[in-house]
């Protein structure tokens, strides 16, 4: 008999632990929930960072490096729901450029994506191969799946990783994800777990024809998930679909780097400034009392910040905003933020002109109705490459048309029921 490894003892009680708390969130799916319990998520990781993925200030003991495989406290954070674990990035500027994905998350995108055996996957952004591992057991065969990753190191790691783990057949390809990988096409399933700024033209060519794309896709300061499938309405190269659920990613490089139709403000911790003067002013009261009586499910679904994001191209995270990066800051040099019934404003620039067009954008979005994320429909038609941008000015009931890299993007509102 083997001898029994004390710290894999307590790292797989954390792991039934998880599998446990992501079935009382509601994942139902037991096949997704074998995958979970088979695929030991520290052994994806040997040390992370405790820092925000989206970006923020990072200072002292957060930037600290924790070490998975010495001390079992580790395996509390890494087998944490909520908590995607920073692997790569820049320190200094706070941004990261790889982590491990909140298996939260990772299991809303294994049950959107309805894998099952036989299906074949490419995968966008291997990162750690986590991903890649549990949608391998999901579809029975690690030779079903393709991940692409752009930084060779990670890349390398994952490989060594997934070989220990008998996943070996599993396909690591080293390189930029916007090119897809063509000889391993056609696939039943692609999917990005990486932010993007379009959804690349090569996705779609090696696509089965019933394939569907699962996209974590920027709108704003957030990457919203669309789930598409090749349609004739869109003619060639086109796709369409809806909108599945809110998420915040690390930002694709490579090809479509730069190319978000928001322009992103740089953060004053990241640019060497000293942080912006903050003001706090009370939301009118009918808009208060308004968004007060709301289901917090709605809000949480990150419709309102996808509506913002139609509306206004200076939507983004350093200035028209939702609400800041994180609960207490950081926030951009000049921007305006709702938080609970209050707005948040910073800067001395056009921060009081862009609060009123907040409690604006507001105000219309209830008179919609405060639709749900999922009434949102989206189509993506392909046309020449040219500058990212929302087409403005917009109208409050759509539709609204977003000019990425390689696609025209027009998003509806689908009647409610
Ligand atoms: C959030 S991580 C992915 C997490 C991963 N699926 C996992 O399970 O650990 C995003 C990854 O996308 C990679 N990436 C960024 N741009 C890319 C590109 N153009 N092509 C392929 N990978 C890219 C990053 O290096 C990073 O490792």
């Amino acid at each position: 008999m083997e001898p029994v490894d004390p710290y894999e003892e307590v790292a797989r009680r954390h792991q039934d632990g998880l599998v446990e708390v992501l079935r009382q969130r509601g994942v139902a799916d037991p096949a997704v929930l074998r995958a979970f319990a088979a695929v030991p998520r520290h052994r994806f990781v040997d040390r992370f960072r405790i820092i925000p993925p989206a970006g923020g200030t990072v200072t002292g003991d957060a930037a600290r490096w924790v070490v998975v495989g010495e001390d079992t406290d580790a395996l509390d954070l890494v087998y944490d729901p909520d908590r995607a674990l920073v692997t790569a990035g820049s320190v200094e500027e706070g941004v990261a450029t790889s982590s491990v994905s909140a298996p939260g998350l990772v299991a809303e995108m294994l049950v959107e994506l309805d894998l099952a055996p036989g299906r074949r996957v490419l995968e966008i952004g291997a990162g750690s191969g986590y991903h890649a591992a549990l949608m391998a057991v999901l579809v029975g065969d690690p030779a079903a799946v393709t991940t692409v990753e752009i930084d060779a190191a990670l890349a390398e790691d994952a490989r060594r990783r997934l070989a220990a783990l008998g996943l070996g057949a599993i396909g690591v390809v080293t390189g930029d994800g916007s090119a897809g990988f063509a000889s391993g096409a056609p696939y039943d399933r692609v999917v990005a777990t990486v932010g993007c700024a379009d959804v690349a033209p090569a996705w779609i060519d090696q696509l089965s024809p019933a394939g569907r794309v699962l996209v974590p896709l920027v709108h704003g300061a957030w990457h919203p998930r669309v789930l598409l499938s090749p349609s004739p309405a869109t003619g060639p190269g086109g796709v369409a679909g809806r909108f599945v659920a809110h998420s915040g990613f690390v930002t694709m490089q490579g090809d479509q780097a730069g190319g978000s139709p928001w322009p992103r403000l740089p953060l004053p911790a990241a640019a060497g400034a000293p942080p912006p003067a903050v003001r706090h002013q009370a939301l009118p009261p009918d808009v208060a009392e308004r968004l007060h009586g709301l289901d917090g499910a709605v809000e949480r679904s990150g419709s309102f910040a996808l509506y913002l994001s139609l509306r206004d191209g200076r939507a983004g995270p350093g200035c028209l905003c939702d609400r800041p990066a994180t609960d207490d800051g950081p926030v951009g040099p000049g921007g305006a933020y709702l938080r609970g019934d209050r707005l948040v404003i910073t800067g001395a620039g056009d921060g009081d002109a862009l609060a009123a067009r907040l409690v604006e954008l507001t105000r219309d979005w209830l008179d919609l109705g405060a639709p749900r994320l999922d009434r949102f429909r989206t189509a993506f038609t392909r046309r020449p490459m040219t500058a990212p941008r929302l087409v403005e000015p917009t109208t409050a009931a759509g539709p609204w048309v977003v000019e990425r890299l390689h696609h025209r993007q027009v998003v509806t509102l689908a009647d409610p029921g």
